[in-house]
């Protein structure tokens, strides 16, 4: 496991999440070599809950980057964490298709994907006339 796999997982002691009780951690590489970490924060009208990739990428373009490298998410059921639909289209907005998504499971065994084998074909800002990033 790299470091990068490690800070994912040493977020998912900060996970909230009483209502699935499935711990998500992730951590975001910028390309300057920043790192934002995100675990999935759950309400209790279940709506509103985000996950830890979310949490991640919203923290880190709040913070003035949008040059991702590379992302790392960790749960602990033994397939490795791959991000959801939600997750892979937000992570589309900034990413290169080339964003390497490491993921890691409970017994930390590991898969790794980029962004385009995940969501291929995918819809983004260049499709838009305000698209311009
Ligand atoms: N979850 C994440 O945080 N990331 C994913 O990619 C998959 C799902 C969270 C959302 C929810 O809090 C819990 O895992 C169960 O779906």
């Amino acid at each position: 496991m790299n470091t990068l796999e490690a800070r994912a997982v040493e977020m998912l002691e900060r996970a909230y999440c009483p209502y699935s009780n499935h711990p998500v951690g992730a951590a975001l590489e910028c390309a300057d070599g920043t790192v934002y970490t995100g675990c999935n924060v759950e309400n209790a009208a279940f709506g509103p809950s985000i996950c830890a990739e979310r949490t991640a990428i919203v923290k880190a373009v709040s913070e003035g980057h949008r040059d991702f490298k590379r992302i790392a998410i960790a749960g602990k059921s033994e397939m490795p964490c791959v991000p959801c639909g939600v997750c892979r289209q937000v992570l589309r907005e900034f990413a290169a298709p080339e964003l390497e998504i490491l993921c890691v499971g409970g017994t930390g065994k590991t898969a790794r994907y980029t962004l385009s084998e995940l969501l291929p074909e995918s819809f983004g800002p260049e499709f838009l006339p305000a698209g311009e990033r």
